[in-house]
Formats: structure tokens, sequence, C-alpha cells
């Protein structure tokens, strides 16, 4: 059996190795009240700086799954040097044992921490910054891989009871800030208590600048003495708080895409009902509808809030793929994908993505010519940015799984004067609903309150083909401009031609003659071979006028004119996915889903305002330009 993992950064124990178990229980449940602070509340938050090996996560979660009835737990926690799954199953394996010398519960624990302990290590994410939501039923883990004192300024939830625990003070002075503490204050609810192992001077000095109520009590085992208390405030805990739990019961979604149908799978783990309307005869009928799609983040230089969403995005995608592909063959084949450095733009931007964006190197590195090659298993004549992690997966069967059980009205094109504000409800053809989701893509613009919205379709035409030479020792997906994903029995894909300008959805042999161009332009061998379309599909991506995806509520357009800058109630949108609609409408649905149920968000601040429609409207209105912006009263079906 391994002992206490120890931290090198930091020359520090994760936590007691004579029973690791104990202290948690004692320093962090009891030191918070628990499991009392949370009885009576439906929804209940608890803050961690420093997830480490997730035993104190895993102790809570196992002491809520015994003691609460019908509650949610929002369990939130930083980790700046994530360790890695498997290394979280070694250390934690022999904790959630039964053990004859743990005490009372002890073999309860085992039990619950023991087969939650599973859990997390099979939806652990990958260890790229960002935040991270882990659904575990009734509790939802938010992993945030980051420093603490960067990502707490960026965190919007209400905080109930906080678990500092991020290594000594002395062996680490840098986490234990002012930015800790004033954020501390910002985010707790009324009544929040905090519990820490350390009584260090610096610790009580900002807990009680922060408004805490501290008690110095007998610390764990040798340890003297240990911090525990409560904010001070004219409320006991939790009262004088909305729950913000909105009792939503039926929402209806306009588009059975990737977007639309990725809202309804995750509204339904809620309990929430949705119905989605879809103009075509089937699901996923636009752009969402082809038999193979690459998975990747869309690169931008620089780390910003745009790399910080496709990052968690990326990672959240992976995990759900994982989990659909568990019950449904939804083609998700984790491959690999180069990016290959075919022009000194791309040299520079690939250079940048990996230098800033902070990913570990297990996830993604800059390789050289001889790694690709060793990498896809076939000659790659570039320098490449390695995805390891990336992959293909079928988008069209991704939205059939999201939407199985689902009740889906087909062939129903939504005009404006089918959707109709009753209060703060919504009527959609008679039927009365709790709210809206918009996930139709570009016909968005068809409804009054996001007329104005500046988006635009971008035609796109992939290819098949089978090809027993070259492509079939390819092991990897290779992007290159355009794009080639191998095929399990000979059947590549190859992608996909961009076409702002034009609006059919026809095949047209000009843009297979391009998409071959430029496979057989980029990988030597390639104009060896006899690339003979079998199959083709195009579709109409949406994108947005900065090229980034909109989700989130609807501004209400009239009163941002007028400087009161509301929302339009209850109405919701995820479209302007662009080309990374299998990454980037998973992050989004979990955005509104969030919204409509009424829990904290799984994503940072900085990331909401960025996908946020108001975007749009801040920029016009620092340019004196907001009148730019019209909500079209003509449009038809009224
Ligand atoms: C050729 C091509 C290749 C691509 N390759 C990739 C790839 O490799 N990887 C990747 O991540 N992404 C790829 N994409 C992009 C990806 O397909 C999109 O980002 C994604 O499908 C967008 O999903 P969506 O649900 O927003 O849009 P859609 O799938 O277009 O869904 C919107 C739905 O709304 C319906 N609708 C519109 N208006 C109404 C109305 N008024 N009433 C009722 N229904 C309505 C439409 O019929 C449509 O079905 C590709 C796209 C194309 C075209
Ligand atoms: C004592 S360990 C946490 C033990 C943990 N609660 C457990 O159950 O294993 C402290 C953790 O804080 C992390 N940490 C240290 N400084 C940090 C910072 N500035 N921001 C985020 N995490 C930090 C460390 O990497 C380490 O994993």
């Amino acid at each position: 059996m391994p002992g206490a993992p120890r931290s090198e950064i930091f020359d520090d124990i994760y936590f007691s190795p004579e029973d690791g178990v104990a202290e948690s229980r004692y320093v962090f449940l009891e030191g918070n009240g628990l499991p009392g602070a949370w009885r009576g509340r439906a929804r209940f938050t608890i803050c961690e700086t420093g997830f480490g090996t997730g035993l104190n996560f895993l102790l809570a979660a196992d002491l809520f799954g015994r003691t609460a009835n019908g509650q949610r737990l929002d369990y939130r926690s930083f980790e700046k040097y994530p360790l890695t799954a498997d290394d979280i199953g070694l250390f934690l394996m022999p904790l959630t044992q039964p053990s004859p010398n743990r005490g009372e519960g002890g073999a309860r624990c085992a039990e619950g921490a023991g087969s939650m302990l599973a859990k997390l290590v099979k939806k652990y994410p990958l260890r790229i910054p960002g935040f991270h939501p882990l659904e575990f039923g009734p509790v939802r883990l938010v992993l945030m891989f980051d420093d603490v004192n960067k990502a707490l300024p960026e965190l919007d939830a209400s905080v109930d009871a906080w678990f500092l625990d991020g290594f000594a003070p002395s062996k680490n002075p840098d986490m234990w800030s002012e930015t800790l503490f004033k954020e501390m204050a910002r985010l707790s609810g009324p009544g929040a208590s905090f519990a820490t192992f350390t009584a260090a001077g610096v610790v009580k000095r900002g807990l009680a600048a922060a408004g805490f109520h501290i008690e110095r009590i007998k610390g764990f085992g040798q340890k003297k003495h240990m911090l525990k208390g409560t904010l001070i405030s004219p409320f006991p805990s939790g009262e004088g708080r909305g729950e913000g739990t909105p009792q939503v019961q039926k929402i209806a979604i306009v588009g059975a895409g990737l977007a639309g149908t990725a809202c309804a799978w995750l509204l339904r783990k809620h309990g929430v009902k949705s119905v989605i309307f879809e103009a075509s005869q089937d699901v996923a009928g636009g752009a969402s509808g082809n038999a193979t799609g690459i998975f990747n983040p869309r690169f931008s230089q620089g780390r910003t809030a745009e790399s910080e969403f496709y990052s968690s995005a990326y990672a959240l995608a992976i995990r759900t793929m994982q989990e659909l592909s568990e019950t449904n063959d939804i083609g998700y084949r984790r491959l690999g994908s180069l990016h290959l450095v075919n022009s000194p733009e791309k040299q520079k931007r690939f250079r940048s993505v990996a230098e800033s964006w902070g990913w570990h190197s297990d996830h993604m590195r800059y390789v050289d010519s001889d790694e690709a090659s060793r990498v896809a298993h076939v000659k790659v004549p570039h320098e490449a940015l390695y995805l390891p992690d990336s992959g293909s997966v079928s988008p069209a069967s991704m939205c059939a799984a999201y939407a199985d059980g689902i009740d889906v009205k087909l062939g129903v094109q939504l005009m404006v004067g089918d959707i109709e504000r009753v209060g703060e409800n919504w009527r959609v053809l008679g039927e009365e609903y709790d709210a809206i989701i918009l996930a139709c893509g570009e016909g968005a613009k068809w409804f009054r309150e996001t007329s104005w919205l500046p988006v635009h379709t971008v035609r796109g035409q992939i290819i098949q083909v089978e090809d027993s030479g070259f492509a079939d020792d390819l092991v990897c997906n290779i992007c290159y401009g355009g794009y080639i994903s191998p095929g399990e029995s000979g059947v590549h894909t190859l992608g996909s031609t961009f076409q702002k300008w034009l609006t059919t959805t026809d095949i047209r042999e000009e843009d297979n003659d391009e998409i071959i161009a430029r496979f057989t332009g980029a990988l030597p061998r390639a104009e060896d071979v006899n690339v003979t379309p079998t199959a083709a599909r195009a579709g109409l991506r949406t994108a947005s006028q900065d090229h980034f995806p909109i989700a989130g509520s609807v501004p209400d357009l009239t009163s941002w004119k007028l400087g009161q800058d509301k929302d339009v109630p209850n109405l919701y949108l995820t479209t302007a996915h662009g080309s990374h609609g299998i990454v980037s409408s998973i992050a989004a649905a979990t955005l509104v889903t969030d919204r409509i149920v009424g829990r904290a968000p799984g994503l940072s601040v900085p990331v909401i305002e960025a996908l946020s429609a108001s975007r749009f409207l801040k920029r016009a209105r620092k340019k004196g330009q907001l009148d730019r912006f019209q909500e079209n009263v003509s449009l038809p079906g009224v």
C-alpha cells in the first residue's frame, strides 16, 4: 500500500499518513457542521482550495448520499497541479476499503466512497486549465484546474461551506493571499462556514478581515490547533437567501441538431421535459447530419476566455462522448489529431497555443515531422500540433443518442407568429412552456427577439473516399486546412469547403475537386492515390461576427437601447457553433441548462460573458453604434 501522497513542489503531505479519512472528517466535515448544515436546504455549495486526491470530495459526497433527501450538492474545487486519474485511484483505493480501525462509520464510508472513487476516476477530466463540471446524480463536482487566486474571482456561486486545504501557509504562502480572503467574502452566502487544518496567524487575520467569526479548536491527531468559523451575518445559515430553484417543467427547443438535442439530453437528466421542434424530416437534418466529424478545439493565439471555453468544452465533449458510447454506437474513436504546420501563420499560432494554453503535454504538444510521422504511421512532411485525445465521431449518431426518448416534432418549421410570450412564460403552437431554447442555427433570425443577431451561414461540403493505399495506413486524423479522418473499414472522410457566399446544400463537383486537391497538396504520396468520392454531403454552418458561439440568455434589445439592459425572460440561445459544434454544443447546453434549472454555472464568468449575445450590444454601445441593431418587425409568419 503506498504511503500518504506527498507533493514535491510544496514538500508537504496531502493528508495525514496515520488516518486521512478520520482527519478529513474531523477537520472539514465536522468543522463545517456537516451534515447538519445542509439539512433542509434544497441546494448546498461547498468550495475547496486544493482538490488534490479528492479525498475530501469523496467523503463529503458519501456523507451527502447517506444523509440528504432529494437535495443537490454543488462541490467546487480548485487545483493548480492536477494529479492523474490513475494516481488518485492508487492513493485512495486503500482508504476506501473497509478497515477495522477507521472508527464508527468506516465500513459505510468505504462502501459509498469506494464506488464514488471508481466514478471519479472514470469521469476525471483531461488535465487542462478551465472549469470542468462532472455530474454524479444529485452531486455536481466542478473541478477548476487553475490557480485559486486567478480563478476564484471568475467564479459565480454562493458558497455555504469552505474547505481551506491548500498545504500549510509556511510551505505555500502564495495561496493564502488577500485575494483568497476577499473573494471568500464576496462568494459566501449568509451564515457560510469555513474549516481549515491550519491555525496560522496569516489565515486567522485574513478570515477575520473577510468578516468571519473564528474559533480555534484542537487540531487532528498530533496537530495542536485548527480553525473553524462562520460568516458574521444577520441571517443564520441558509436563511435570507433565495434558493434559486425555479420550478421548470417543460421546455420548447427549436432545432434538432447537436445544439438542441444536447440541451434536451441534459435537461432530461434534471427531470425537465422538453419538446423539440425541427423543420426537417429527421433529427440532425441540418449541419449536424454528417456521418463523421472531428472533435477538436478552435485554436486562438494566447490564453483568453475563448481558449478557456474551448479547453473546458473539449474535455467535457470527451467525457460526454464516452458516456454516450457506453449505450449507443456513435462512432466515437479517440485516434488523435495532427494539425499540420503548413504555413508560417500556423507556425506562429500553433506555437503560441502550445505555449500559452497551459495544457499538460499528455494532451497537447508541438511535434517535429519525425514524431508526427511516427504518430500517423505515414510520412508527414511538417511539424504539427498534436492532440492525442482528439478523434472522430458521428455527429448524426450523437444527435440521435441525445434525442433518444425525447419528444421530437419533425417537419415543423416554427415561424415568428408560432411563439408568443405569456407573462414570463411562452406559448408555442398554442401550448405553454416554461422557456424556449433557440438552437436553430441561423434560423434564430426568424424570431423577432433574436432577429438582430449578427450571425451568418458558411456552406461546407465533405466527401467519403475508399482507398486501399496510403490512407489505409493512416491511424490518426490529419488537419491541413482540410482534413482526413481515417475510416475503420476503408472508408475515409475528407473535409471540407468554406463558402460564406453560397446557401445551397446541393453537392458541387468543384467542391469535391477542391477537397481532394487540398488533401493531395498537403501530404506526399496522397497524390499517388486514386481518390474518388463515394459519397458527399453539404450543410450550412452558422457563424457569428466574431467567430465565437453564442449561448445563454437573450438580451432585450429595446431595454438595452433604453439603458436598462434586461434579458427577454426565459428565452435562451445556443448557436453559431461554426466548425467546432461537436465540442462547443455540449458546453453551451450545460450553460443553458444551468440557467434553466437555476443552479450556479459550471463555466467561469469571463467565459459566460464571452458567450453571451449581449457582447455584441456592449461593443456597439462603446462605439455609440447600438442603433445599428434593429429587431426585424416584418418577419414572415406574423
Ligand atoms: C461540411 C461540414 C463539416 C463539418 N465538420 C465538423 C467537424 O469535423 N467537427 C465539428 O465539430 N463540427 C463540424 N462541422 C460543424 C458542425 O456540424 C456544426 O457546428 C453543428 O452541427 C451545429 O449544430 P447546430 O445544432 O447548432 O446546427 P444544426 O445542426 O444546423 O441544427 C439546427 C437545426 O435547426 C433547424 N431549424 C432552423 N430553423 C428552424 C425553425 N424555425 N423551426 C424548426 N427548426 C428549425 C434546422 O433544420 C436544423 O436541423 C461541420 C459542418 C459542415 C457543414
Ligand atoms: C493538502 S493538498 C489537498 C488535499 C486534498 N484536499 C485531498 O483530499 O487530497 C493541497 C492541494 O492544493 C493544491 N494547491 C496548492 N496551491 C494551489 C493554488 N494556488 N491554487 C490551486 N491549488 C493549489 C495542491 O496542488 C494540492 O493538490
